[in-house]
């Protein structure tokens, strides 16, 4: 069973290969361990107590939640735990009265691409050379149904 928690500072060895394992340009461990104090939301999923997951997200002018970082071990993959992990960021973001989440994912990451589609994100614009030069990111966003607004 897996079981999505805050993410704490002794998870942060095993987030960390986690994020090797899963980007070309992988943020530094000091950058995973300041987003502990830095994001509004930082979660991980344990199986057996084991980290297979984690998603770092931050809110922007209360109005919006930004996905930082999300990344599933391999070996892990397909197997639902990237759209719990962003159900629960969105979650926290609608709590706090949120109205859409939003991101950027490079032009040529398809399985990432089809895995936000998947959970109700459209692309909605480019982002020119957002990870260097000739790299490019797709803006993709997804509404919220606020509670508190209905
Ligand atoms: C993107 C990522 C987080 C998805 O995590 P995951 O745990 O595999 O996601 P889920 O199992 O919840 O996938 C949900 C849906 O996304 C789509 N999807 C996910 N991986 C896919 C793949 N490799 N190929 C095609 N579709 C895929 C599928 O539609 C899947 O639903 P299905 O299994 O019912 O077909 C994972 O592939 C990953 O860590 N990638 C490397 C890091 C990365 O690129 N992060 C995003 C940066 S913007």
């Amino acid at each position: 069973m897996v079981i999505i928690s805050d993410a704490t500072e002794e998870d942060l060895g095993e987030i960390y290969r986690i994020e090797l394992e899963s980007f070309d340009n992988p943020y530094p461990l000091s950058l995973l361990k300041a987003y502990l104090y830095l994001a509004s939301v930082y979660v991980v999923a344990k199986e057996n107590g084991q980290v297979v997951g984690y998603a770092i997200g931050i809110i922007q002018h209360r109005v919006r939640g930004h996905v930082v970082s999300i990344a599933t071990a391999q070996g892990y993959r397909k197997k639902g735990i990237g759209s719990a992990l962003l159900r629960s960021l969105e979650e926290a973001y609608k709590q706090r009265g949120c109205t859409y989440s939003y991101l950027e994912v490079r032009v040529d990451n398809e399985e990432a691409i089809r895995f936000y589609r998947k959970n109700g994100y459209l692309v909605t614009y480019t982002r020119k050379n957002y990870y260097g030069r000739g790299k490019h990111a797709f803006v993709m966003v997804k509404p919220l149904i606020n509670k508190n607004l209905e």
